[in-house]
Protein backbone atom coordinates (compact mmCIF):
# COMPACT_ATOMS: atom_id res chain seq x y z
CA UNK A 1 0.00 0.00 0.00
CA UNK A 2 1.41 3.34 -1.09
CA UNK A 3 1.08 4.78 2.21
CA UNK A 4 4.10 5.84 4.83
CA UNK A 5 3.70 6.90 8.21
CA UNK A 6 6.86 7.03 11.15
CA UNK A 7 7.51 4.25 13.28
CA UNK A 8 8.45 4.65 16.91
CA UNK A 9 11.87 5.17 16.75
CA UNK A 10 11.48 7.67 13.64
CA UNK A 11 8.87 10.06 15.42
CA UNK A 12 10.56 13.06 15.98
CA UNK A 13 8.00 15.41 15.46
CA UNK A 14 5.58 16.86 17.79
CA UNK A 15 2.29 18.37 17.50
CA UNK A 16 2.09 22.47 18.77
CA UNK A 17 -1.49 23.80 19.53
CA UNK A 18 -2.50 27.41 20.78
CA UNK A 19 -5.54 26.66 23.19
CA UNK A 20 -8.46 28.80 24.46
CA UNK A 21 -9.47 29.24 20.59
CA UNK A 22 -12.93 28.64 19.53
CA UNK A 23 -14.10 25.63 17.14
CA UNK A 24 -16.41 26.29 14.53
CA UNK A 25 -17.67 24.24 11.30
CA UNK A 26 -17.86 21.03 10.09
CA UNK A 27 -15.77 18.33 10.34
CA UNK A 28 -16.09 15.02 8.20
CA UNK A 29 -15.57 11.48 10.53
CA UNK A 30 -12.80 9.09 8.58
CA UNK A 31 -14.11 5.55 8.74
CA UNK A 32 -13.77 3.30 11.71
CA UNK A 33 -9.83 1.89 12.68
CA UNK A 34 -10.93 -0.84 14.63
CA UNK A 35 -13.74 -1.76 11.98
CA UNK A 36 -11.23 -1.23 9.20
CA UNK A 37 -8.38 -3.91 10.51
CA UNK A 38 -10.65 -6.16 11.22
CA UNK A 39 -11.83 -6.37 8.22
CA UNK A 40 -8.79 -6.63 6.21
CA UNK A 41 -8.17 -9.46 8.51
CA UNK A 42 -11.62 -11.11 7.17
CA UNK A 43 -10.59 -10.50 3.61
CA UNK A 44 -8.49 -13.03 4.01
CA UNK A 45 -11.30 -16.06 4.43
CA UNK A 46 -12.31 -14.56 0.57
CA UNK A 47 -10.18 -16.55 -2.15
CA UNK A 48 -11.76 -13.76 -4.45
CA UNK A 49 -11.43 -9.99 -5.32
CA UNK A 50 -13.14 -7.87 -2.25
CA UNK A 51 -12.96 -4.08 -2.16
CA UNK A 52 -13.41 -2.23 1.17
CA UNK A 53 -14.28 1.94 1.06
CA UNK A 54 -14.23 4.17 3.45
CA UNK A 55 -10.43 2.94 4.69
CA UNK A 56 -8.68 5.54 6.54
CA UNK A 57 -5.41 5.95 6.04
CA UNK A 58 -3.41 4.97 9.36
CA UNK A 59 -0.27 4.22 10.71
CA UNK A 60 -2.37 0.77 11.76
CA UNK A 61 -4.03 0.17 8.79
CA UNK A 62 -0.76 0.32 6.94
CA UNK A 63 0.61 -1.98 9.20
CA UNK A 64 -2.17 -4.64 8.70
CA UNK A 65 -1.26 -4.00 5.10
CA UNK A 66 1.85 -5.12 5.58
CA UNK A 67 0.95 -8.20 7.61
CA UNK A 68 -1.17 -9.49 4.66
CA UNK A 69 1.28 -8.84 2.31
CA UNK A 70 3.96 -10.79 4.16
CA UNK A 71 1.12 -13.93 4.13
CA UNK A 72 1.33 -13.39 0.32
CA UNK A 73 -1.60 -11.19 -0.36
CA UNK A 74 -2.64 -8.67 -3.01
CA UNK A 75 -3.15 -5.22 -1.89
CA UNK A 76 -4.14 -2.11 -4.07
CA UNK A 77 -5.16 1.06 -2.50
CA UNK A 78 -6.19 4.16 -4.26
CA UNK A 79 -7.39 7.09 -1.69
CA UNK A 80 -9.99 5.30 0.84
CA UNK A 81 -10.40 2.35 -1.15
CA UNK A 82 -8.57 -1.19 -0.76
CA UNK A 83 -8.66 -3.73 -3.14
CA UNK A 84 -7.66 -7.04 -1.48
CA UNK A 85 -6.94 -10.70 -3.03
CA UNK A 86 -6.40 -13.81 -0.52
CA UNK A 87 -6.98 -15.95 -3.37
CA UNK A 88 -3.32 -17.17 -2.70
CA UNK A 89 -2.07 -17.55 0.99
CA UNK A 90 1.15 -18.54 0.47
CA UNK A 91 2.32 -18.11 3.81
CA UNK A 92 0.55 -19.39 7.30
CA UNK A 93 3.15 -17.49 9.97
CA UNK A 94 2.87 -14.40 10.03
CA UNK A 95 6.39 -11.96 10.93
CA UNK A 96 7.04 -11.20 14.94
CA UNK A 97 8.15 -7.66 13.91
CA UNK A 98 4.67 -6.72 12.34
CA UNK A 99 2.95 -8.47 15.08
CA UNK A 100 4.81 -7.12 17.66
CA UNK A 101 3.77 -3.32 16.76
CA UNK A 102 0.39 -3.83 16.13
CA UNK A 103 -2.03 -6.11 18.26
CA UNK A 104 -4.71 -6.40 16.04
CA UNK A 105 -2.71 -8.67 12.88
CA UNK A 106 -2.66 -10.82 15.88
CA UNK A 107 -6.52 -11.73 14.45
CA UNK A 108 -5.24 -13.24 11.61
CA UNK A 109 -5.24 -16.05 13.03
CA UNK A 110 -9.03 -17.07 12.60
CA UNK A 111 -9.07 -16.56 9.09
CA UNK A 112 -5.94 -18.39 8.63
CA UNK A 113 -6.19 -21.21 10.50
CA UNK A 114 -9.66 -21.37 8.78
CA UNK A 115 -8.53 -21.11 5.31
CA UNK A 116 -5.28 -23.02 5.54
CA UNK A 117 -6.06 -25.42 8.32
CA UNK A 118 -2.68 -24.06 9.84
CA UNK A 119 -1.75 -20.59 11.22
CA UNK A 120 1.46 -19.57 13.17
CA UNK A 121 1.22 -16.19 14.72
CA UNK A 122 3.48 -14.53 17.52
CA UNK A 123 1.80 -13.86 20.77
CA UNK A 124 1.67 -10.19 20.45
CA UNK A 125 2.83 -9.23 23.82
CA UNK A 126 2.20 -6.40 26.07
CA UNK A 127 1.54 -2.71 24.83
CA UNK A 128 1.18 0.43 26.98
CA UNK A 129 -2.27 -0.32 28.00
CA UNK A 130 -1.77 -3.64 29.74
CA UNK A 131 -0.72 -7.39 29.57
CA UNK A 132 -3.70 -8.33 27.19
CA UNK A 133 -3.62 -11.97 27.00
CA UNK A 134 -5.37 -13.82 23.79
CA UNK A 135 -5.99 -16.87 25.57
CA UNK A 136 -9.92 -16.51 24.82
CA UNK A 137 -8.71 -16.61 21.23
CA UNK A 138 -6.66 -19.84 21.67
CA UNK A 139 -9.52 -21.48 24.08
CA UNK A 140 -11.85 -20.74 21.54
CA UNK A 141 -10.17 -22.24 18.10
CA UNK A 142 -9.60 -25.59 20.50
CA UNK A 143 -13.27 -25.92 21.07
CA UNK A 144 -13.64 -26.16 17.50
CA UNK A 145 -11.48 -28.66 16.71
CA UNK A 146 -7.80 -27.18 16.55
CA UNK A 147 -4.81 -28.21 17.89
CA UNK A 148 -3.52 -24.97 19.60
CA UNK A 149 -0.07 -25.09 21.24
CA UNK A 150 2.33 -21.64 22.42
CA UNK A 151 5.99 -22.40 21.75
CA UNK A 152 8.99 -20.23 21.75
CA UNK A 153 6.39 -16.90 21.76
CA UNK A 154 4.14 -18.00 18.81
CA UNK A 155 1.20 -19.51 18.56
CA UNK A 156 0.84 -22.73 16.51
CA UNK A 157 -2.74 -23.66 15.50
CA UNK A 158 -3.33 -27.09 13.27
CA UNK A 159 -6.86 -28.65 12.45
CA UNK A 160 -6.00 -32.39 11.98
CA UNK A 161 -7.82 -34.57 9.75
CA UNK A 162 -8.26 -34.80 5.68
CA UNK A 163 -10.78 -31.96 5.49
CA UNK A 164 -8.44 -29.83 7.61
CA UNK A 165 -11.74 -27.90 8.56
CA UNK A 166 -12.66 -26.13 11.85
CA UNK A 167 -15.92 -27.44 13.39
CA UNK A 168 -18.72 -25.64 14.97
CA UNK A 169 -18.98 -25.24 18.22
CA UNK A 170 -20.67 -24.02 21.38
CA UNK A 171 -18.22 -21.41 23.20
CA UNK A 172 -19.12 -19.17 26.06
CA UNK A 173 -16.66 -16.04 26.65
CA UNK A 174 -15.61 -15.80 30.12
CA UNK A 175 -15.47 -11.95 29.40
CA UNK A 176 -16.61 -10.22 26.03
CA UNK A 177 -13.67 -9.40 24.01
CA UNK A 178 -14.09 -7.87 20.96
CA UNK A 179 -10.75 -9.55 19.20
CA UNK A 180 -11.55 -13.11 20.92
CA UNK A 181 -15.44 -12.58 19.32
CA UNK A 182 -14.02 -11.68 16.15
CA UNK A 183 -11.39 -14.24 15.76
CA UNK A 184 -13.70 -17.08 16.71
CA UNK A 185 -16.55 -15.70 13.94
CA UNK A 186 -14.40 -15.74 11.57
CA UNK A 187 -12.85 -18.49 12.61
CA UNK A 188 -16.33 -20.10 12.82
CA UNK A 189 -17.59 -18.67 8.89
CA UNK A 190 -15.84 -21.65 7.27
CA UNK A 191 -16.09 -24.41 10.23
CA UNK A 192 -18.25 -27.34 9.79
CA UNK A 193 -20.98 -26.66 11.36
CA UNK A 194 -22.93 -24.59 13.49
CA UNK A 195 -20.87 -22.38 15.99
CA UNK A 196 -22.63 -20.49 18.68
CA UNK A 197 -20.67 -17.80 20.70
CA UNK A 198 -21.68 -16.52 24.09
CA UNK A 199 -21.28 -13.80 26.16
CA UNK A 200 -20.07 -12.46 22.97
CA UNK A 201 -18.72 -8.74 22.44
CA UNK A 202 -21.68 -6.86 20.84
CA UNK A 203 -19.84 -3.58 20.03
CA UNK A 204 -20.19 -2.03 16.44
CA UNK A 205 -16.83 -3.58 15.08
CA UNK A 206 -18.30 -6.89 16.12
CA UNK A 207 -21.68 -5.75 13.47
CA UNK A 208 -19.88 -4.46 10.67
CA UNK A 209 -17.08 -7.23 10.25
CA UNK A 210 -20.16 -9.78 10.96
CA UNK A 211 -22.02 -8.11 7.71
CA UNK A 212 -18.81 -7.75 5.97
CA UNK A 213 -18.77 -11.65 6.43
CA UNK A 214 -22.18 -11.85 4.92
CA UNK A 215 -21.70 -9.72 2.14
CA UNK A 216 -19.30 -13.05 1.29
CA UNK A 217 -21.61 -15.35 1.97
CA UNK A 218 -21.33 -16.10 5.35
CA UNK A 219 -23.91 -17.01 7.24
CA UNK A 220 -23.94 -15.33 11.06
CA UNK A 221 -27.03 -14.27 13.24
CA UNK A 222 -27.11 -12.30 16.14
CA UNK A 223 -24.11 -10.36 15.95
CA UNK A 224 -24.92 -7.00 17.97
CA UNK A 225 -26.37 -9.30 20.70
CA UNK A 226 -24.71 -10.91 23.28
CA UNK A 227 -25.28 -14.69 21.22
CA UNK A 228 -23.92 -14.80 17.89
CA UNK A 229 -24.60 -17.95 15.81
CA UNK A 230 -22.26 -18.97 12.46
CA UNK A 231 -23.72 -21.71 9.84
CA UNK A 232 -20.04 -22.44 8.11
CA UNK A 233 -20.25 -22.62 4.66
CA UNK A 234 -17.57 -24.20 2.56
CA UNK A 235 -16.15 -20.89 0.93
CA UNK A 236 -16.66 -17.11 0.44
CA UNK A 237 -16.77 -14.80 -2.31
CA UNK A 238 -16.01 -11.29 -3.47
CA UNK A 239 -17.78 -8.31 -2.14
CA UNK A 240 -17.42 -4.96 -2.46
CA UNK A 241 -18.11 -2.89 1.17
CA UNK A 242 -17.96 -0.18 3.14
CA UNK A 243 -16.50 0.52 6.87
CA UNK A 244 -18.52 2.35 9.43
CA UNK A 245 -17.92 5.90 10.38
CA UNK A 246 -15.30 5.73 13.12
CA UNK A 247 -17.24 6.62 16.75
CA UNK A 248 -14.28 7.02 18.73
CA UNK A 249 -12.96 9.70 16.33
CA UNK A 250 -16.21 11.20 16.60
CA UNK A 251 -16.18 11.21 20.46
CA UNK A 252 -13.12 12.77 20.28
CA UNK A 253 -14.32 16.00 17.92
CA UNK A 254 -17.72 15.97 20.71
CA UNK A 255 -15.32 16.46 23.17
CA UNK A 256 -12.87 19.04 21.13
CA UNK A 257 -16.19 21.07 21.17
CA UNK A 258 -17.14 20.48 24.69
CA UNK A 259 -14.15 21.49 26.33
CA UNK A 260 -14.01 24.40 24.19
CA UNK A 261 -17.81 25.44 24.44
CA UNK A 262 -17.86 25.36 20.55
CA UNK A 263 -20.61 24.94 18.29
CA UNK A 264 -19.63 22.24 15.47
CA UNK A 265 -21.31 19.94 13.62
CA UNK A 266 -19.30 16.00 12.36
CA UNK A 267 -20.86 13.44 10.03
CA UNK A 268 -21.46 10.75 8.65
CA UNK A 269 -22.01 9.30 12.27
CA UNK A 270 -24.41 6.63 13.37
CA UNK A 271 -25.72 8.18 16.53
CA UNK A 272 -26.47 4.64 17.86
CA UNK A 273 -23.08 3.68 18.30
CA UNK A 274 -22.47 7.25 20.53
CA UNK A 275 -24.83 7.03 22.78
CA UNK A 276 -22.87 6.12 26.00
CA UNK A 277 -21.17 9.12 25.13
CA UNK A 278 -23.93 11.88 24.29
CA UNK A 279 -25.42 10.89 27.60
CA UNK A 280 -22.28 11.72 29.18
CA UNK A 281 -21.60 14.82 27.20
CA UNK A 282 -25.19 15.75 27.65
CA UNK A 283 -24.85 15.33 31.56
CA UNK A 284 -21.77 17.35 31.78
CA UNK A 285 -23.24 20.15 30.15
CA UNK A 286 -22.92 19.91 26.16
CA UNK A 287 -26.22 20.49 24.18
CA UNK A 288 -26.28 17.76 20.85
CA UNK A 289 -28.65 17.38 18.85
CA UNK A 290 -29.26 15.60 15.57
CA UNK A 291 -29.09 17.61 12.49
CA UNK A 292 -30.01 14.69 10.20
CA UNK A 293 -29.94 11.01 10.35
CA UNK A 294 -25.63 10.82 10.27
CA UNK A 295 -25.06 14.59 11.69
CA UNK A 296 -25.23 15.80 14.71
CA UNK A 297 -24.26 19.12 16.31
CA UNK A 298 -22.58 20.04 19.35
CA UNK A 299 -23.42 23.14 20.99
CA UNK A 300 -22.32 25.35 24.57
CA UNK A 301 -24.81 24.42 27.34
CA UNK A 302 -24.53 26.25 30.77
CA UNK A 303 -20.84 26.12 31.97
CA UNK A 304 -19.30 22.17 32.14
CA UNK A 305 -20.36 19.96 35.26
CA UNK A 306 -18.55 17.46 37.28
CA UNK A 307 -20.12 13.60 36.12
CA UNK A 308 -18.77 10.03 36.87
CA UNK A 309 -17.75 7.65 34.33
CA UNK A 310 -17.24 3.75 34.47
CA UNK A 311 -15.82 2.01 31.09
CA UNK A 312 -17.17 -0.98 30.43
CA UNK A 313 -18.24 -3.02 27.29
CA UNK A 314 -20.27 -2.23 24.47
CA UNK A 315 -22.75 -0.85 25.07
CA UNK A 316 -21.32 0.53 28.04
CA UNK A 317 -18.70 3.32 28.41
CA UNK A 318 -15.71 2.79 26.45
CA UNK A 319 -12.32 2.76 27.27
CA UNK A 320 -11.24 3.86 23.75
CA UNK A 321 -12.82 7.04 24.94
CA UNK A 322 -12.26 7.61 28.58
CA UNK A 323 -8.56 9.33 28.22
CA UNK A 324 -10.47 11.84 26.50
CA UNK A 325 -13.48 12.55 28.29
CA UNK A 326 -11.21 12.74 31.54
CA UNK A 327 -9.41 15.97 29.94
CA UNK A 328 -12.77 17.48 29.61
CA UNK A 329 -13.46 16.38 33.13
CA UNK A 330 -10.22 18.44 34.32
CA UNK A 331 -11.99 21.74 33.75
CA UNK A 332 -15.71 20.78 34.54
CA UNK A 333 -16.65 22.44 38.00
CA UNK A 334 -16.71 19.41 40.75
CA UNK A 335 -15.26 16.41 41.42
CA UNK A 336 -15.78 13.60 38.93
CA UNK A 337 -14.40 9.84 39.30
CA UNK A 338 -13.48 8.23 36.61
CA UNK A 339 -13.34 3.83 36.46
CA UNK A 340 -11.29 2.20 34.42
CA UNK A 341 -12.06 -1.72 34.17
CA UNK A 342 -11.22 -2.72 30.76
CA UNK A 343 -7.88 -2.26 30.37
CA UNK A 344 -5.60 -2.43 33.49
CA UNK A 345 -3.11 -0.12 32.62
CA UNK A 346 -5.00 2.96 30.88
CA UNK A 347 -4.81 5.91 33.12
CA UNK A 348 -0.83 6.92 32.31
CA UNK A 349 -2.69 9.64 30.58
CA UNK A 350 -3.05 11.84 34.25
CA UNK A 351 0.72 12.54 35.05
CA UNK A 352 0.86 14.59 31.79
CA UNK A 353 -3.19 16.18 32.34
CA UNK A 354 -1.76 16.97 35.71
CA UNK A 355 1.59 19.03 34.18
CA UNK A 356 -1.14 20.90 32.26
CA UNK A 357 -2.60 21.94 35.44
CA UNK A 358 -5.43 19.68 36.26
CA UNK A 359 -6.10 17.88 39.49
CA UNK A 360 -6.37 14.14 39.21
CA UNK A 361 -5.53 11.69 41.51
CA UNK A 362 -5.08 7.65 41.15
CA UNK A 363 -6.07 5.00 43.27
CA UNK A 364 -6.01 1.75 41.34
CA UNK A 365 -8.34 1.82 38.83
CA UNK A 366 -10.01 5.07 39.71
CA UNK A 367 -9.11 8.42 39.15
CA UNK A 368 -10.65 11.02 41.02
CA UNK A 369 -10.64 14.36 39.04
CA UNK A 370 -11.33 17.58 40.67
CA UNK A 371 -12.64 20.67 38.20
CA UNK A 372 -10.02 23.50 37.64
CA UNK A 373 -11.01 26.76 36.17
CA UNK A 374 -8.35 26.20 33.48
CA UNK A 375 -5.24 24.31 31.86
CA UNK A 376 -2.29 25.78 31.17
CA UNK A 377 -0.07 24.82 27.62
CA UNK A 378 3.10 22.82 28.66
CA UNK A 379 5.41 20.30 26.96
CA UNK A 380 3.56 16.92 27.44
CA UNK A 381 4.68 13.31 25.88
CA UNK A 382 1.59 10.75 24.11
CA UNK A 383 1.56 7.40 25.96
CA UNK A 384 -0.82 5.68 24.05
CA UNK A 385 -3.41 6.45 21.38
CA UNK A 386 -6.23 7.47 23.01
CA UNK A 387 -3.85 9.05 26.18
CA UNK A 388 -2.53 11.54 22.96
CA UNK A 389 -6.20 12.32 21.44
CA UNK A 390 -6.83 13.60 25.34
CA UNK A 391 -3.32 15.64 25.10
CA UNK A 392 -4.83 17.42 22.25
CA UNK A 393 -8.02 17.92 23.41
CA UNK A 394 -7.00 19.09 26.49
CA UNK A 395 -4.47 21.62 24.74
CA UNK A 396 -7.45 23.20 22.57
CA UNK A 397 -8.99 24.49 26.67
CA UNK A 398 -5.77 25.21 27.43
CA UNK A 399 -4.05 28.78 28.36
CA UNK A 400 -1.15 29.11 25.79
CA UNK A 401 0.95 26.35 23.97
CA UNK A 402 0.76 22.89 24.52
CA UNK A 403 3.52 20.89 22.93
CA UNK A 404 2.95 17.33 22.23
CA UNK A 405 5.56 14.65 21.95
CA UNK A 406 4.93 11.00 20.77
CA UNK A 407 3.07 11.66 17.82
CA UNK A 408 3.58 8.07 16.63
CA UNK A 409 0.20 6.95 18.96
CA UNK A 410 -1.79 10.06 17.40
CA UNK A 411 -0.99 8.59 13.65
CA UNK A 412 -2.19 5.23 14.44
CA UNK A 413 -5.57 5.95 14.97
CA UNK A 414 -6.18 9.73 13.87
CA UNK A 415 -6.48 10.15 9.93
CA UNK A 416 -5.59 14.08 9.32
CA UNK A 417 -6.25 14.91 12.23
CA UNK A 418 -3.87 18.20 12.14
CA UNK A 419 -5.89 19.20 9.40
CA UNK A 420 -9.15 18.69 10.45
CA UNK A 421 -8.46 20.59 13.50
CA UNK A 422 -7.40 23.42 11.54
CA UNK A 423 -10.21 23.29 9.15
CA UNK A 424 -12.27 23.98 12.68
CA UNK A 425 -9.92 27.37 13.26
CA UNK A 426 -7.44 25.71 16.12
CA UNK A 427 -4.17 27.28 15.66
CA UNK A 428 -1.38 24.36 15.56
CA UNK A 429 1.89 23.02 13.87
CA UNK A 430 3.54 20.12 13.64
CA UNK A 431 7.27 20.64 13.95
CA UNK A 432 9.90 18.20 13.09
CA UNK A 433 12.63 17.65 15.76
CA UNK A 434 14.43 15.31 18.29
CA UNK A 435 12.81 17.43 21.49
CA UNK A 436 10.72 19.99 22.65
CA UNK A 437 13.85 22.45 23.16
CA UNK A 438 15.50 21.75 19.61
CA UNK A 439 11.65 21.73 17.91
CA UNK A 440 11.40 25.66 19.19
CA UNK A 441 14.20 26.69 16.23
CA UNK A 442 13.06 23.79 13.82
CA UNK A 443 12.17 24.62 10.58
CA UNK A 444 7.83 24.10 9.86
CA UNK A 445 7.46 21.15 8.06
CA UNK A 446 3.82 21.57 6.00
CA UNK A 447 1.33 18.98 7.34
CA UNK A 448 1.26 16.45 4.94
CA UNK A 449 -1.86 16.89 2.58
CA UNK A 450 -4.07 14.33 1.49
C1 LIG B 1 -10.42 -3.92 20.95
C2 LIG B 1 -10.09 -2.61 20.29
C3 LIG B 1 -9.59 -1.62 21.31
C4 LIG B 1 -10.57 -1.47 22.45
C5 LIG B 1 -10.94 -2.83 23.03
C6 LIG B 1 -12.04 -2.76 24.08
C7 LIG B 1 -9.41 -3.32 18.07
C8 LIG B 1 -8.32 -3.42 17.10
N1 LIG B 1 -9.08 -2.84 19.28
O1 LIG B 1 -9.21 -4.43 21.49
O2 LIG B 1 -9.41 -0.36 20.67
O3 LIG B 1 -10.01 -0.68 23.47
O4 LIG B 1 -11.39 -3.71 21.98
O5 LIG B 1 -13.16 -2.14 23.56
O6 LIG B 1 -10.54 -3.62 17.77
N2 LIG B 1 -8.67 -10.24 27.23
C9 LIG B 1 -8.28 -11.41 27.83
N3 LIG B 1 -8.07 -12.51 27.07
C10 LIG B 1 -8.25 -12.50 25.71
C11 LIG B 1 -8.66 -11.29 25.10
C12 LIG B 1 -8.86 -10.18 25.89
O7 LIG B 1 -8.11 -11.45 29.06
O8 LIG B 1 -8.07 -13.53 25.05
C13 LIG B 1 -8.86 -9.03 28.04
C14 LIG B 1 -7.90 -7.91 27.69
O9 LIG B 1 -6.66 -8.04 28.29
C15 LIG B 1 -8.65 -6.67 28.17
C16 LIG B 1 -10.13 -7.07 27.94
O10 LIG B 1 -10.14 -8.49 27.79
O11 LIG B 1 -8.44 -6.46 29.52
C17 LIG B 1 -10.74 -6.44 26.71
O12 LIG B 1 -9.98 -6.79 25.58
P1 LIG B 1 -10.61 -6.99 24.14
O13 LIG B 1 -12.08 -6.67 24.18
O14 LIG B 1 -10.18 -8.29 23.62
O15 LIG B 1 -9.88 -5.83 23.35
P2 LIG B 1 -9.12 -5.94 21.96
O16 LIG B 1 -9.91 -6.80 21.04
O17 LIG B 1 -7.70 -6.24 22.19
Amino acid sequence: MPETHSSPEEDKSVLQIWGKSSLKGHVTISGAKNSALVVMAGALLCPQDCRLRNVPSLADVSRMGEILASLGVKLTRQGDVLDINASYIGQSTAPYELVSQLRASFFVIGPVLARLGVARVPLPGGCAIGARPVDLHVRGLQAMGADVHIEHGTVNAYVKGPSRRLKGAKIYLDYPSVGATETLMMAATLADGETILENAAQEPEVIDLANFCRAMGAKIQGAGTKTIVISGVPSLHSADYAIIPDRVEAATFLVAGAITQSEISLSPVIPDHLTAAIAKLRAIGALITPESPNCLRISPGHGLTATDIETLPYPGFPTDMQAQFMALLTVSEGDSIVTETVFENRLRHVAELNRMGADIRVKGNHAVIRGVPTLSGAPVVATDLRASAALVVAALAAEGKTTIQGLHHLDRGYENLDTKLQKLGVKLQRLQGDSTTEVETAPLTPIAPN
